[in-house]
């Protein structure tokens, strides 16, 4: 039987909006509190992209970072692939604009929706062009402007989410490193619980979707986190056995920043301390497809993740989707991170 080729992340790169918004900031505009929100969510604060930056300037610049991490450059991307809720317009794709700021002038491009599991979709859907032999170096990130898809008036929902991209290059690793295992999911049936009705071709734009704030997050907040809590930590189990890998292996897990209370339970079904698992969502809040990848570089230069770690990264979102993989992270000659 053919050897398949190992595929890692050789570059990882993040960039955040300079705007702190924090939960006291938020006080002044809705009915909430700070301590409602740290309480239920974790989230202390977040970003909140400047009025002239939209989502491909956050991809871009995190890009940029990954890049020069692995000590690639942009004419070697043979490939790029945005995972994002919010992309700068219906079309051109996030991609394709990022492609053209950064000078990836050899790279195909195209985005990928899979809500906040998008950056982990991304990275599963991008080695497979790499273990096939098609491409040797291509830049996965996941990037958002959630603050301009939110309704301001609705606590339920503004509290939570914030601005932010992450990027990684993908390349052939040394055997036994990289993306040992994976498990993608989706359960459409439960696309109501967290859409943006208004935009698309079922309800396009008129005087009446913006009155009906269709162009906004609709959000089931309580079906959902029924569903993270289950999910998370099946869909992880899914990608250590796909890994031939238990949960007493894993050294670092990087989870969806949604909700300190789900990843908790997370940890919990996976009998995990918690001193294993990466937080963040209280500096950036939920920044959907970018969270995964922004709690991973800060792992990674923070070191809480050293070589030879399995790091597991296991995300939820609309679509209703999941994505988890493990990572046996490093490459002696490439290690950059
Ligand atoms: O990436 C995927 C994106 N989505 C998620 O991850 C969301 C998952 N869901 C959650 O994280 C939680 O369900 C929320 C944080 C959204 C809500 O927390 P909860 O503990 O499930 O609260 P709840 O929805 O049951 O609401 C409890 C109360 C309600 O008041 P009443 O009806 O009991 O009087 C809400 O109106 O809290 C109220 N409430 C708030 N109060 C102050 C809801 N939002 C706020 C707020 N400030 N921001």
């Amino acid at each position: 039987m053919m050897e398949t080729k190992s595929v890692g992340i050789i570059g990882i790169g993040t960039y955040v909006p300079e705007k702190v918004m924090t939960n006291k900031d938020l006080e002044r505009i809705v009915d909430t509190s700070d301590e409602w929100i740290v309480e239920r969510t974790g989230i202390q604060e977040r970003r909140i992209a400047a009025p002239d930056m939209a989502t491909s300037d956050l991809a871009s610049r995190a890009a940029q970072k990954a890049l020069d991490d692995a000590g690639v450059t942009a004419e070697e991307i043979d490939l790029i692939i945005v995972a994002t809720a919010t992309p700068d317009m219906f079309f051109p794709s996030t991609a394709c604009l990022v492609q053209a700021n950064i000078k990836a002038v050899n790279a195909a491009a195209f985005d990928l929706a899979a809500g906040c599991s998008g950056f982990v979709y991304a990275m599963v859907t991008g080695s497979q062009f790499i273990k096939a032999g098609l491409y040797k170096k291509i830049l996965v990130i996941g990037a958002e402007c959630l603050s301009r898809i939110l309704d301001w008036t609705d606590r339920n929902t503004c509290v939570l989410f914030g601005d932010g991209a992450g990027a990684a290059v993908l390349a052939e690793t040394d055997p036994g490193y990289g993306i040992l295992g994976s498990q993608l999911g989706a359960d459409g049936s439960g696309g109501d619980l967290l859409k943006l009705p208004g935009g698309g071709s079922r309800n396009p734009a008129t005087g009446e979707t913006v009155s009906l704030r269709m162009h906004f997050v609709h959000m089931n907040g309580n079906e959902v986190f029924k569903f993270a809590v289950k999910i998370m930590g099946e869909a992880a189990n899914k990608a250590l056995e796909d890994a031939g890998l238990s949960a007493a292996d894993v050294d670092c897990l990087i989870p969806h920043q949604a909700n300190i209370r789900i990843i908790q339970s997370a940890a919990k079904r996976l009998k995990l301390p918690m001193d294993k698992v990466m937080i963040n969502v209280n500096k950036y809040g939920n920044t959907s497809a970018a969270s995964i990848p922004i709690a991973l570089e800060e792992a990674v230069h923070g070191g809480k993740i050293k070589q030879g770690d399995n790091v597991v990264l296991v995300g939820f979102g609309a679509g209703l989707t999941w994505a988890s993989a493990v990572i046996k992270w490093g490459k002696e000659a490439n290690i950059n991170c």
